[in-house]
């Protein structure tokens, strides 16, 4: 097992590092995802990484892609080390940094909207319908209580904030921008993608409440599912055995560490703002088990150990 990343410092032009995330520019038509140990809980990114968090969302990602191939193009290349390393030889003395958390992708235009899917009633969405029975700005049915599943998922899209909150938008916002027909295939492509997924999940006991999408337009125009997909962290996973309606629910990766900032809180040892507090050896190996517990239930096998 190669050692926790915190962040990566490779010898390649960087277009972005975000929370988790580290976006390197390959060519033209290529870039390089390399997906960190990072960890964030109440959108504060904590100061110690989550050995093997990085290879199990790129794993993962790579995992599904192949298994939503029949839906749609994506912009995965490769998530193999040997393979990446053959065609970036930049990276040859980098091996352990990159192995398993990197996958090399077709560069696209990233659409302006993030396609969330909501297929239980959680989150800012649960917030919304309180407040006013919407969600998404469309009228719902009455009586939904919190964490509710949808039996029709709900297209929930949103525009991706540079800091802070994504904010929610209506379907109508994203058809006056985009254009009917591209608003109504991200809309369908995103529902066939969530049903898809949800449904394969909870055969082995995780319910995937709501997800992310992204994307984006390749050099042919075509529409090209991009980013990270059905991961714990584009993701709401809540572990089936557990799910009750009519209260929050506990999540698959994140609980024992949200438990434990939250006691800090509790105790006036953290004001919930950067830094986090250094998080003890006992969640960081707590944390690290869920994700690779992620990944073994939904591909119904270990992480191998090279990948
Ligand atoms: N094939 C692609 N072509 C172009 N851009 C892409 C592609 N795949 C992913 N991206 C972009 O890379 C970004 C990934 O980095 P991002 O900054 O979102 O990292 P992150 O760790 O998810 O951080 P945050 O939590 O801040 O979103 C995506 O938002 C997406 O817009
Ligand atoms: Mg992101």
């Amino acid at each position: 097992m190669t050692e926790a990343v915190l962040q990566t410092a490779l010898p390649l032009p960087i277009l972005r590092r975000g929370k988790v995330r580290e976006v390197y520019i390959i060519d033209d038509a290529h870039l390089l995802l390399v997906a960190s140990d990072r960890i964030s809980a109440f959108d504060v990114v904590m100061g110690q990484a989550i050995p093997q968090k990085g290879a199990v969302l790129t794993q993962l990602s790579a995992w599904w892609f192949a298994r939503l191939a029949d839906l749609g193009p994506s912009h995965l290349v490769s998530a193999r080390t040997d393979e990446i390393l053959e065609r970036i030889p930049a990276l040859a003395a980098h091996r352990d940094e990159v192995a398993g958390r990197s996958m090399l992708v077709r560069r696209t235009e990233p659409m302006a909207f993030e396609c969330v899917i909501r297929g239980y009633i959680s989150g800012s969405a649960w917030k919304e319908y309180k407040a006013s029975g919407t969600l998404a700005g469309e009228p719902m049915p009455r009586g939904l209580v919190e964490s509710a599943r949808l039996e029709q998922p709900i297209f929930s899209p949103a525009t991706k904030a540079e800091t802070g909150h994504d904010e929610n938008v209506t379907f109508a916002r994203v058809t006056n921008e985009l254009g009917a027909a591209t608003a109504d295939a991200l809309r369908d492509r995103s529902m066939a993608i969530y049903q898809r997924g949800r449904m394969l999940a909870a055969e082995r006991g995780i319910i995937i409440a709501d997800t992310k999408f992204e994307f984006g337009r390749d050099a042919a125009g075509e529409l090209v599912l991009i980013d990270e997909v059905l991961t714990p962290d584009s993701s709401r996973f809540w572990p089936a055995d557990d799910y009750a309606p009519g209260r929050g629910q506990a999540s698959f990766d994140k609980q024992p560490l949200r438990d434990w900032l939250l006691e800090r809180q509790g105790v006036g040892e953290w004001n919930g703002e950067a830094p986090g507090p250094v998080l003890p050896r006992e969640v960081v190996l707590m944390t690290s088990r869920r994700y690779l517990d992620a990944y073994r239930r939904i591909t119904g096998h270990e992480l191998p150990e090279i990948v």
